[in-house]
């Protein structure tokens, strides 16, 4: 099946290749990841058995969802940061619609497809909630936040996405959100964390490299679109799935590394790679009790509570904007 690309996002991608290849460090940024086959496998990652972070986060939703409402002024309208399929997001709106005659639900999301999918599943579950998507890059792109009268706003920003951008991206990020908001408005952050006492480093790298090997091709995906967009010739099989612990920067890092010298063509451009040499596609940051209040704190936010799971693996925290 052919797959349509837009002309201006087929040079965002090849922009993102040239100068990320052209780097000491060459890199290529995680948003190539999710074109349609990556979106499919990401999917495929969220279920499976390394992966505890989505059914992780999930698992603190159910538990704690029914009692949030309880820590807002309501009634409060709901927006969300990169909500995709909203999957996870139909637990929390159920809880503030049960306590509310009606809840706006303002999803954004750079993929139209996946809002369309979210506000299918919402409006056939939950009759009392009123979906406004908008399609919009939460980063680069201006959003709006609607606020009806008397409203408070709750916005979430789930699934540790913002793991993929530290320190100071992050910050902008929130201090952005933050410009949306108003004192007595919440934000729901979730954040996967640091290894310790009950989460192993082991874990957390068996999580970016899975047994099925599903990672390494959500990994690899990325050279294959750039093969089949901008008509490149990386030879799939010389570039092998890397996950490394970073322990400085607290975070998981992907990288696909070179099994052999080799050169590649993009558009007229040749890159040449060392045996051994690496591109770095993700940073994942995991973070810990002081690196999130200083984020918090940072962008305008105090931190109100912090929910976790009994293995301490993943956190969801309640800020207040201040
Ligand atoms: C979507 C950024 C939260 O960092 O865990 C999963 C992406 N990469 N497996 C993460 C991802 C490899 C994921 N985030």
């Amino acid at each position: 099946m052919p797959t349509a690309t837009s002309a201006p996002l087929t040079k965002a991608v090849l922009t993102e290749a040239l100068t990320g290849l052209a780097a000491a460090q060459k890199t290529l940024s995680p948003w190539l990841f999710y074109d349609a086959r990556g979106s499919e496998l990401f999917e495929h990652i969220t279920q499976l058995p390394e992966y505890y972070l989505t059914r992780t986060e999930r698992a603190i939703f159910q538990k704690h969802a029914p009692a949030l409402p309880l820590h807002l002024i309501a009634p409060v309208t709901i927006a969300e940061l990169g909500a995709g399929t909203a999957a996870k997001t139909g637990i929390i709106l159920n809880a503030f619609a049960d306590h509310q005659n009606s809840v706006l639900y303002q999803p954004i999301d750079i993929s139209a497809s996946a809002l369309d999918e979210a506000a299918t599943s919402i409006a056939a579950h939950i009759p009392n909630i009123t979906v406004r998507p908008q399609v919009a890059n939460y980063i680069t792109d201006r959003y709006i936040i609607e606020r009806p009268p008397n409203h408070n706003v709750l916005a979430l920003y789930i699934g540790s996405s913002i793991g993929n951008f530290w320190p100071q991206e992050a910050t902008g990020i929130l201090r952005n959100l933050r410009g949306h908001l108003q004192p007595g408005d919440f934000l729901l952050l979730g954040t996967d964390l640091a290894p310790g006492d009950h989460k192993s480093i082991a874990t957390l790298l068996a999580a970016y490299d899975d047994a099925a090997g599903i990672t390494a091709a959500f990994n690899r995906n990325i050279l294959v679109r750039l093969n089949r967009e901008l008509a490149a010739d990386f030879n799939l099989n010389a570039f092998a799935h890397r996950a490394r612990w970073n322990a400085a920067a607290s975070r998981i890092e992907m990288h696909l590394e070179s099994l052999t010298a080799q050169s590649v063509h993009i558009a007229g451009h040749k890159f040449t790679f060392a045996e051994g040499e690496t591109i770095h596609t993700e940073n994942s940051v995991k973070f810990t009790e002081q690196s999130l209040t200083t984020l918090l704190t940072h962008s305008g936010f105090a931190l109100d509570q912090t929910l976790t799971d009994a293995n301490h693996s993943f956190a969801v925290t309640l800020a207040e904007a201040v």
